[in-house]
Parts: C-alpha cells; structure tokens; sequence
C-alpha cells in the first residue's frame, strides 16, 4: 500500500543543465518539471547519458542548475543537506575506514558525532550489519557496502533519500535481498526515495511511479503510475502486464529473454 499523501516535498521547476565542456555543449537537462508527494518511491529510467546522474545531483544541491529552480516544501535548494541523503552509484564509502567509522561519519559530516554515536548499533542492525562493525570495507561485498552506504545516510534522518543505482552491481539474489531492505525501511520510516536504475523489473518492484527520460537533450519522456499493493508478486497478472508494456515503451519487447528474476 502506498503511503503517500498529497503534500508536495519537492518541487522541480523549469530546470535546465548545460554543461560547457571546452567546445563540446551537452543539455544534459532540458525543462525538466516535476513534483514529487511525501512518501513517493520515484524511479528514473532511461538510456545512458540521459541526465538521470545529473537530476539527482542538483536535487542533493551538489550541482545547480544554469535556469529554474528546486525546492524541498518551499525552500529552495542551495546545496548540500544531509536532509537529502546522496547514495553513490560505487558507495562513496571511505575504504580505509571500518564498517562502523562509516556510519559514524554521517554523524560527524553534521558535528554530532558525540551527541548521537549511541544512535549507530540501530543502524548496524537495521541494515543487517551485525558482527562486522569492525571490518574495513575493502574485506566486504559489494552488497554489504552498499548496506553500509545506505546506512551512512539514514542516521542523519533524510527526508529524500537519492539512490543512484545502487544495486546496478550486485548479483540478482543480493539486489532482491537489497529491494526488500530499502522497501522495509520506506514502510518504517515514510522516507521519501528517488532511485536511478537501469532494471526496468526494478523500478516496477519497488516504485508508486516511473520516470522515464529520454536523451539529448535529456528530457522527461513519460511518468507511468503503478498502482499495486507491496509486496509485489514477480510473477503476477498485473505486474507481468505492465512490465511488458514498459519494454514495449523501450522498444525492448523482442529482445526479451527470460525474466531477471525467476521465482
Ligand atoms: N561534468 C560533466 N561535464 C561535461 N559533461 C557531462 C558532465 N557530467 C555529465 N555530462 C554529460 O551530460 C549528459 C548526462 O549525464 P548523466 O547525468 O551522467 O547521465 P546518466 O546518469 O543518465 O547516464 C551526458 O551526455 C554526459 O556525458
Ligand atoms: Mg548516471
């Protein structure tokens, strides 16, 4: 069941990027316009180079556009905030650090180390991190990093946590695993998630709608609702419905082999 209600977090208004390289121009975003309820799980999809990187970072406020603006309720977003909590595609986690120093640095990147460390076990456990509290992330899984990359955000509270495909690298166990993970803790915790993935069955498990972008310049081609209750079943009517309709968009349809994720 979706736990939105109609009030807007975030707001995207006429936004354009460009980027100046020497003498090559990308329109990386071209009017870009988008409202985003509280609660909402957003997935971006779309080719390579479409601007889904991008998006997400002028949403972090680790970018700003050359026109429009982006609000979070209505103050504008002038850069960073833990309030918009960034996953890295790779984790962005500190290597030479162990798995507990990593979540302690969300704490410390706010200068509340002291105040809230008590607060880390919960975070350890919520993400399944037990027992390796004192190993380096250079000893652990891809998916386990990613756990840990999550969890460096969440200790700060986010209202909007930006997932920037996460999971793209794990095997098919560990990411249905990770799905379920981030679902949980949406339930739990009414966060509001935009997550940029590749995996069509992805974005179809785990999201109240589906943006989809077009590139060059990148653009908002269509947003698709998907009304189903969670859990969602891999394998039902509906979901293998939409989930052929989807490809079809893609025009993907006749190269489909078997689905990813087989139950
Ligand atoms: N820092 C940058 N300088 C120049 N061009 C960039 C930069 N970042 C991204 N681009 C270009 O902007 C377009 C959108 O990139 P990006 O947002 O990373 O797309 P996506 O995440 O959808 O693959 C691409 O053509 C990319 O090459
Ligand atoms: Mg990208």
């Amino acid at each position: 069941m979706s736990t939105t209600n109609d009030e807007i977090i975030l707001k995207i208004e006429n936004v354009n990027r460009i980027y100046n390289d020497g003498d090559t121009e990308t329109e990386a975003l071209s009017d870009i316009n988008l409202e985003i309820k509280k609660g909402e799980f957003i997935s971006i999809i779309g080719a390579s180079g479409c601007g889904k990187t991008t998006l997400l970072r002028l949403i972090a406020g680790l970018d700003k556009p050359q026109s429009g603006d982006l609000y979070l309720y209505d103050e504008k977003i002038k850069g960073a905030d833990p309030k918009r909590g960034y996953v890295f595609q790779n984790g962005g986690l500190y290597e030479w650090l162990t798995v507990e120093q990593n979540i302690a640095a969300g704490l410390k990147a706010r200068h509340v180390y002291k105040k809230e460390k008590h607060r880390i076990p919960n975070y350890v456990e919520m993400m399944g991190l037990n027992g390796f509290e004192n190993v380096f992330i250079h000893q652990i899984s891809g998916g386990m990093a990613q756990r840990v990359a999550i969890a460096r955000s969440l200790i700060n509270n986010p209202e909007v946590l930006l997932l920037d495909e996460p999971m793209g690298a794990l095997d098919n166990f560990t990411r249905a695993a990770l799905q379920d993970k981030i679902l949980e803790i949406k339930a739990k915790k009414n966060i509001t998630m935009i997550l940029v993935t590749h995996d069509i069955d992805e974005a179809l498990y785990l999201s109240d709608r589906i943006i989809i972008m077009t590139p060059r310049p990148g653009k908002i081609s269509e947003i698709i609702d998907v009304k189903m209750n969670h859990p969602r079943n891999r394998n039902g009517v509906d979901y293998v419905e939409l989930r052929k309709k989807l490809l079809e968009k893609f025009h993907l349809a006749s190269e489909v082999k078997e689905p990813e994720y087989t139950i």
